[in-house]
């Protein structure tokens, strides 16, 4: 049991918010309750979302925009009441900026090329960090090698943030573009962005904030920030896999070329040459994922219900208790900044044990970590460390999680005689 202060007390709504998750209350084949710690890389659905993408299926299933009875007009209704729940969470200015995709990776892609050689020249310079994960790295380089632009580093501080004072340094007339995460997927690091893209628009510079950790875990307002785009996975915010949003300005929009051609985002096809259609359709070309847009606006319903007041909260204690309980752990490092600059994750090495290792006896005590670079390779390199383990947490995940977490490494290391 955990010993619990007044700082690490579990809201009783925590409890009663636990039982909306099915798979929390799973067994695992060696008879121990699973604890889930993974939620960076997927997070569990509450069943109200589960329930919706049945229904979903069951009830009034068709294809998108294209069925003119009843069960078509159910759908579109379906996701554009899921569009206008988008927007609402980000506070788009109007739905023709909020664009479904499958995910981060493709909304990245889509912007990388869709801004392309109209955008970028030799001349041009891109400011990325090694925080970043590869979906935020690799389609820059794409890009970069196509017109000859630059990538630079804005380097990071000792304990893993963004070195901002370097920022200034870094920008010139040339730098057209910086893209930055929201939340580090490895070291928590929460960038201030604020500062950052105040000082990129007085440069000129548009910023692409890479969301997928943030939103899950932060009210993101786009307008009081100013962000030029937003992208983030529906998956990692309770809803289901293969649905993500690609939130742009929509003058950035109606200046970038669509990535995909196909259906609906045509506005004329002739023989030799088409025209598009407005916005959003312009970028969702083809049968979108259809239930899964449908199921994430049920997910941002219920977290919206909760509050993101309340998550971000209660997982800054989870996350303090984390700390305090894992330093105990002989041999292990956190990796990244203290706490007070960073979001519900906790990565971390062992001294003598590799992280697929640790990943693997922990889950001989049922808890689910991550092992290996989290497509964060750079990172890595930096850091001098091949691997690590990180345990990343939800507002579903209560302080008993994180107990079985430590009792799961000491168990790791005894059995390794480290202990
Ligand atoms: N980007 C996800 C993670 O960090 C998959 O695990």
């Amino acid at each position: 049991m955990s010993t619990q202060t007044e700082t690490t007390t579990i809201p009783s709504e925590i409890e009663q918010l636990r039982k909306d998750f099915p798979a929390l209350h799973q067994t695992h084949p060696n008879g121990k309750p699973v604890v889930y710690l993974d939620s960076g890389a997927s997070a569990q659905k509450p069943q109200c979302v589960i329930d919706t993408v049945s229904e979903c299926y069951s009830d009034y299933y068709a294809n998108a925009y294209r069925g003119v009875y009843y069960f078509g007009a159910r759908i579109d209704e379906g996701i554009e009441r899921s569009r206008e729940l988008v927007r609402e969470l980000i506070n788009a200015r109007s739905t023709s900026e909020v664009i479904f995709t499958s995910g981060t990776t493709m909304s990245i892609n889509m912007v990388a090329r869709g801004l392309g050689e109209g955008f970028f020249t030799k001349d041009d310079e891109i400011i990325l960090n090694v925080l970043e994960h590869h979906a935020n790295i690799v389609p820059w380089q794409m890009i970069a090698r196509q017109t000859g632009a630059k990538i630079k580093y804005l380097p990071l501080t000792e304990d893993g943030r963004l070195d901002l004072d370097e920022l200034p340094e870094l920008l010139t007339e040339k730098t057209k573009l910086l893209s930055v995460t929201g939340m580090s997927n490895v070291l928590g690091s929460i960038p201030n962005l604020e500062q950052i893209i105040s000082a990129c628009h007085q440069n000129g510079t548009l910023v692409l904030v890479d969301g997928a950790q943030l939103v899950p875990h932060a009210s993101v307002d786009v307008q009081t920030l100013d962000i030029d785009f937003l992208t983030f996975s529906g998956h990692k915010l309770y809803g289901p896999s293969g649905v993500g949003v690609l939130y742009g300005k929509e003058t950035l929009l109606d200046k970038m070329e669509p990535m995909l051609g196909g259906g609906h985002m045509i506005d004329q096809v002739f023989q030799d040459k088409s025209t598009w259609a407005e916005l959003p359709a312009k970028f969702e070309a083809g049968t979108l994922p259809i239930a899964p847009i449908i199921g994430l606006g049920k997910a941002i319903e219920y977290v919206r219900k909760i509050g993101f007041e309340a998550i971000e909260t209660y997982e800054h204690n989870l996350l303090k208790y984390a700390h305090d309980q894992l330093q105990k752990i002989p041999g292990l490092t956190i990796l990244g900044p203290g706490t007070e600059h960073k979001g519900a994750i906790a990565s971390f090495t062992i001294d003598n044990l590799h992280p697929h290792d640790i990943a693997d006896w922990l889950d001989r005590s049922g808890v689910a970590v991550r092992a290996g670079h989290h497509c964060t390779m750079p990172l890595h390199d930096h850091l001098g460390i091949h691997a690590s383990t990180r345990a990343s947490f939800a507002f579903y995940n209560n302080f008993s999680d994180i107990d079985a977490l430590c009792e799961g490494l000491k168990y790791t290391l005894e059995k390794h005689r480290l202990l």
